[in-house]
């Protein structure tokens, strides 16, 4: 075996014919060219130096649409091409057959070998193998390989992801020795007796024989002297692969030219009615879709890089990848099989640029393009077929439905009856083994699991009854775009609910950013636009629970608590324990409790736990001070930590939590008592209350504890989410979703509504002020420029032990649009960067995004508490404040205390560096400018997220309608003197 990856020779043209084929002559002179690295995509910047200038054209962005006419199955001219050229020398191999072998190039490609044309490779993200035996020679070898960026297999490959052409995988020369295999499949079997099984399919000339195959571990050595020999056997006792538990033993394929290594895992994967089981139990997907993308190298493999997204998949608490939407690099699935994942391996097919010319012309279903579709779907199982992590094979994505279609199923369902068939466009099920969808809706998801209810795009009541046969799963579902998604806990409620519903896959993994420089050098993760394309779609490819540099946003630890493993229920002194595992009994868990009162920790104990099977639960009682309300507001912490490391994470690592609120009824704070409002008009243009200074004219608070400030202003505006700037979806503010089938009505995203009202241009104005010694009230009509609609606000301020307000929101009639934020501003000086609170974090969490905000003290600065999402939106709201000190990192400046109203909430605060108006107007993040003030908030309510980008909107009740409210809070200063 050579690798021929390394430096090649490379030149460039902008059209497919720009480059003649002089230089596959061995003594073309190639000493003009530029260099590159293989595998690579000539279009990266980090790729060469004339690639850094863009002198070889530039990613694409393109979500659905084909970045160039429709007009199949022809390219256009202006197509561009790259010659990969290099020398390289073989040892004189005594083999039978010489392959040369190519993992994945984008998008078709010549190759010729020593001056030779050996053939044209096709099918991006799929292996290729040519037959070089007797081509190549001892010493010098030259192979130029021709790199068409379009082509007819582009029109399969509309992917919603960058288009980035080059050989972006591992070339090889590979000699096969006289007697090798060409091919070996050991279909392995778990039985329910727990004796494993091998059906070996071994494709090797008579002079390869005999062949054996080797599990030193189990004992077996089964010879096969011919090929008429060859037939299942059993391997008597195994242990199982499942994602929880990935056991794999060592297999050897011997020959008379060669030993092969494989792993094996032992498994048996069942479709039973509408459920889909590995090893006897039902497999439930908290999966996610993985994109091939790393901000420098693209779709390149790294296997450090794969291997530590994988580890933080695990430790996530992640159990299961799709493959969207191609086969990854074979070391994917390597690392899949070894770390435990169920996978759906996906097709590299897709045909979505249709969708716009309501699929007229789509090769799924014109017969003249069964035999790529066919080919694509053969390499996909061919490559993969060894790997007990693939447990469904999926013929692609959005590429609509059609004969073709049809076609592949039957030809894996007859390659591999053990794997079921997945494709999402099969709406009514007529192919698919599976009925699969993207982003249903609540109501939907809910009928599909149960036995009534309207499902979509379904013809006649026997569609209905057949989906319903199946097993159901969610290939995509909420869309983890910038802030959010929203939501999440509904779908596992409704999973937990309906046997049918088998889980999903979060879209998706990570954002795709490309990491490259603003004109002043400064560097950047790109997105669609930031290169130049004619037609792009923005930043709709940031839509990942990690950020481009591989920064987890809050949305990874929302999964992880939505999907844990464990789930416990407490009541009174006693907790079920529930073990959600698939395979795994809570034995290898340790559980300990602490109770906190104000957030700090008075007791802890481990907690013995019984070992409770999968499936299985179990009620523990807690030791009485652990249970017993202590002074103050008590809460009782329970977590499921790691008792031993494994491959993924240390010993300790939480994979659950749990929270149960033990307060007294007496120990809830009590909002203080408000005199009568005072009634004294003021004199001066400045109004002191204690170490209290205020602008008589504007009502505004100026001077605080000998710092300057400015506030509060009523904010109703947040700079706005991804998901509140699309309407892809129906709107619930303008249809309930109980009225609507769970879909809302189509209208204008709720950023559009807002801004139509002028929410983010609100003017304040000082309608009435009185004092008195250590009392103020200003009341402030606040409103927006071309409406008659408003806000009235009050502030009663009262000098208590600090300085307490009193807002009173009173929004006048006719207003009909929700409002992003209902809270007040402050300007501080710009060095109170830190906060200490104590509420709900570590992360930001929203009425739909709270299952991981748990109740504790935390700590963290201005720009940890922020996320830097890939386009600047709405972030960092922490919900019901207690307590929140800001310092300067040294010294404590401010201290906030809230109280609660009768419902027990309390507002929630932001501390920011930039304010929604700035946020908003940024493209990326590096676009702020560097700050002078932190911008403090207290928001009594915020509007849920959703997951509209791609998705269902805010539900109602996440949803802030314009209301009367009453909020309040105390500012003090701990450091001097009272007052
Ligand atoms: C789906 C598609 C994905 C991605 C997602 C939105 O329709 O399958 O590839 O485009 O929507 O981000």
């Amino acid at each position: 075996m050579r690798s021929l990856n390394g430096d090649w020779k490379f030149r460039w043209s902008p059209a497919a014919q720009g480059l003649d084929d002089a230089a596959a002559d061995p003594d073309f002179d190639d000493a003009g060219w530029d260099t590159i690295p293989v595998p690579s995509h000539w279009v990266l910047p980090g790729t060469s130096a004339k690639a850094q200038e863009g002198r070889y054209g530039r990613p694409i962005y393109t979500n659905t649409r084909y970045p160039f006419p429709i007009d199949p199955p022809h390219a256009p001219d202006e197509n561009p091409t790259g010659d990969h050229r290099r020398t390289f020398e073989v040892p004189e191999w005594p083999a039978q057959r010489v392959l040369l072998r190519f993992d994945g190039v984008e998008s078709v490609y010549r190759v010729w070998l020593n001056g030779i044309e050996i053939g044209i490779g096709k099918g991006s993200r799929l292996v290729q193998e040519f037959d070089i035996t007797g081509m190549t020679r001892p010493g010098r070898n030259v192979i130029l390989v021709r790199v068409h960026q379009w082509s007819s297999m582009s029109y399969l490959e509309d992917q919603d992801q960058w288009w980035l052409p080059g050989i972006f995988r591992d070339v090889t020369v590979l000699s096969r020795p006289y007697g090798a295999v060409e091919d070996v499949w050991l279909r392995t079997e778990y039985a329910a007796d727990g004796t494993g099984s091998i059906d070996p399919e071994i494709v090797a000339s008579e002079l390869a024989f005999p062949i054996a195959i080797q599990i030193p571990e189990l004992g077996v050595d089964r010879q096969f002297a011919h090929p008429r020999d060859i037939g299942a056997f059993s391997v008597g006792q195994v242990e199982p692969w499942s994602a929880e538990v990935p056991r794999l033993y060592e297999a050897r394929v011997s020959s008379a030219g060669e030993t092969l290594r494989l792993r094996l895992g032992f498994r048996r994967i069942q479709i039973d009615g509408d459920v889909l089981s590995v090893n006897s139990r039902q497999v439930i997907f908290r999966g996610v879709n993985r994109h091939e993308t790393h901000p420098v190298l693209g779709r390149m493999f790294d296997e450090e890089f794969a291997k530590a997204d994988l580890i933080m998949m695990k430790r996530a608490g992640v159990n299961a990848i799709r493959t969207s939407h191609y086969p990854p690099h074979p070391g994917v699935l390597d690392l899949a099989d070894e770390l435990g994942f169920w996978v759906i391996d996906e097709c590299d097919y897709e045909t979505h640029g249709f969708e716009v010319c309501a699929w007229q012309g789509n090769p799924s279903d014109d017969p003249r393009w069964a035999g790529s579709c066919i080919d694509r779907m053969t390499r996909t199982v061919e490559r993969d077929k060894n790997h007990p992590s693939v447990i469904i094979w999926s013929l692609g994505n959005e590429a609509g439905t059609g004969r073709n279609l049809a076609q592949m199923a039957d030809w894996v369902r007859h390659r591999d009856p053990e794997r079921p068939v997945h494709y999402e466009g099969d709406h009514t099920c007529a192919y698919a083994d599976i009925y699969s969808r993207m982003y249903p809706n609540y109501l939907e998801t809910e009928a599909i699991g149960a036995e009534r209810g309207v499902i979509f795009y379904l013809k006649d009541p026997a569609d209905a009854e057949r989906v319903r046969s199946k097993p159901f799963l969610m290939c995509e579902y909420v869309h983890a775009m910038g802030n959010g998604p929203g939501g999440m806990i509904i779908y596992d409620e409704l999973t937990e609910r309906h046997p049918r519903l088998h889980g999903g896959f979060v879209w998706e993994w990570r954002d795709h950013g490309l990491l490259t420089r603003a004109p002043d050098g400064t560097e950047f993760y790109g997105y669609g636009g930031d290169f130049g394309e004619v037609v792009h779609d923005g930043n709709f490819v940031m839509d990942g629970m990690l950020l481009p540099d591989g920064t987890p946003t809050p949305s990874l630890a929302e999964f992880t608590r939505v999907n844990q493993p464990i789930l416990f229920d407490f009541d009174g002194s006693l907790v079920t324990i529930r073990n959600r595992y698939h395979t795994l009994s809570t034995e290898h868990l340790s559980f300990v409790a602490v109770k906190e009162v104000d957030g700090y920790p008075v007791a802890e104990a481990d907690v013995q736990v019984p070992a409770i099977a999968p499936g299985c639960k179990a009620t523990v009682t807690l030791p009485d001070d652990l249970v017993r309300p202590g002074s103050g507001e008590t809460w009782l912490t329970m977590r499921a930590e790691l008792a031993e490391a494994t491959a993924w994470a240390e010993q300790g690592h939480e994979v659950a939590l749990g929270q149960y609120d033990l307060t007294a009824p007496e120990m809830i704070a009590a909002s203080p008592r408000w005199p009568a409002p005072p009634a004294l008009m003021p004199q001066e243009p400045m109004i002191t209350l204690g170490r209290a200074q205020f602008d008589a004219h504007s009502g505004r608070l100026l001077r605080l504890y000998e710092m300057e400030v400015d506030g509060p202003r009523l904010e109703l505006w947040r700079a706005p989410t991804d998901n509140d700037r699309s309407s892809a979806r129906g709107s619930f503010e303008l249809g309930r979703p109980d009225e609507t089938d769970g879909e809302g009505v189509a209208g204008p995203s709720s950023d559009q509504r807002w801004r139509e009202r002028g929410l983010d241009r609100l003017v304040h104005r000082l309608d009435r002020i009185f004092h008195d010694h250590d009392q103020l009230l200003a009341v402030v009509r606040t409103s927006a420029a071309g409406t008659n609609l408003f806000v009235d606000v009050s502030y009663q301020w009262r000098l208590t032990d600090g300085l307490a307000v009193l807002i009173s929101i009173m929004p006048s009639p006719g207003w009909d649009c929700t409002w992003p934020r209902v809270g007040v501003r402050f300007d501080l000086p710009s060095e109170l960067r830190h906060a200490s609170w104590f509420g709900t974090g570590p992360n930001e969490s929203y009425p739909d995004t709270r299952k991981a905000a748990r109740v504790g003290r935390f700590s963290a600065d201005v720009d940890e508490l922020n996320v830097a999402y890939s386009r600047p939106q709405e972030t960092g709201h922490r919900s019901e404040l207690r307590t929140l000190a800001i310092s300067d990192g040294t010294t404590e400046r401010l201290r906030v205390t809230t109280w609660p109203n009768q419902e027990e909430h309390r507002p929630g605060f932001t501390l920011s560096t930039h304010t929604p108006q700035q946020l908003d107007r940024a493209r990326h993040p590096y676009e702020l400018a560097i700050s002078d003030r932190v911008y403090l908030f207290l928001d009594d309510a915020v509007h849920g997220i959703g997951s509209r980008a791609c998705g269902v909107d805010v539900l109602p009740e996440h949803a802030l309608w314009p209301g009367e409210r009453q909020f309040g809070f105390e500012f003090s200063s701990r450091d001097v003197s009272r007052r």
